[in-house]
């Protein structure tokens, strides 16, 4: 079904990772020998619905990023394209979509772009494939997880609320997928209003498109904090050994 469509992917890198308190970009730092940005690659690289990948990231970080990955994309015999970030990840989203939009390498006209954070380095093949899947239906997914938490809004000083039904909230996560065209002009909207999102899914929804989400996998955590290393890490190693029996 995926042969009448073309996926390209746009992943950005261009943050800082001020919450991980480190002095380089966290999707440098190593995980189980890799960098976290490494892991997120080859998982597109590896894929055979994707046509190219769109790599956005600091302009002053393209030489050290370029470095740490080289070779990576000759491996799997598919080139990745470096673009240049901007200060909001929406704006280094859109750097990466104003890419595709011009790419003369479609071969059909419909086109999907599915956008996931560099900084996600456990997305499995399967869940990216059924993501592709279900944004080839919908035009608009986003992969999300039902909350484990209780969630309580607050106001300014901390006294709660309200204490809203958790079974109506889920956390949202990349991938996310769209029709290409869709999210360009959703996006010119957004950019004309002057607003601000932290995902890409908000964006189409502003513009009254309906966005489905799907069930995605609570190890496909965002490396954020110190803690999540730790725990990708002993999800990385659980995988490696269940692809090694008896060791
Ligand atoms: N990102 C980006 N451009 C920005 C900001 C973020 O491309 N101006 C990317 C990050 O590199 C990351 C993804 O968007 O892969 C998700 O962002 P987040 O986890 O918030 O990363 P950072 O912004 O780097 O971290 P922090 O918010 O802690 O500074
Ligand atoms: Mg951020």
């Amino acid at each position: 079904m995926l042969e009448s469509v073309e996926v390209g992917a746009v992943i950005p890198a261009a943050g800082s990772g001020k919450r991980m308190n480190v002095s380089v970009n966290k999707i440098m730092l190593p995980l189980l020998g890799r960098s976290v940005l490494e892991h997120t690659l080859e998982v597109f690289l590896a894929s055979d619905l994707i046509k190219i990948l769109v790599l956005v990231v600091k302009t002053d970080e393209k030489d050290g990023v370029y470095h740490q990955i080289r070779g990576i994309d000759n491996k799997y015999g598919k080139k990745i394209v470096f673009v240049d970030g901007g200060a909001e990840r929406q704006e280094s989203v859109v750097n990466g979509l104003e890419y595709l939009r011009r790419w003369t390498g479609w071969k059909v006209r419909k086109r999907l772009v599915v956008i996931h954070d560099a900084a996600r380095p456990l997305l499995t093949k399967e869940l990216l494939r059924q993501s592709l899947m279900a944004g080839l239906d919908y035009g608009a997914v986003g992969i999300g997880v039902p909350l484990k938490d209780t969630i309580k809004q607050v106001d300014s000083e901390g006294i709660v609320v309200a204490t809203p039904d958790r079974s109506k909230f889920w956390g949202i996560k990349t991938p996310q997928i769209f029709d290409l065209d869709l999210l360009l002009e959703c996006y010119q909207k957004v950019n004309e209003s002057g607003l601000l999102f932290t995902d890409d899914c908000g964006v189409v929804e502003y513009c009254g498109h309906p966005v489905k989400l799907i069930p995605g996998s609570y190890e496909n955590l965002k490396i954020t904090t110190p803690e999540d290393l730790i725990l990708a890490e002993a999800i990385l190693r659980r995988r490696e050994n269940a692809d090694r029996p008896g060791i």
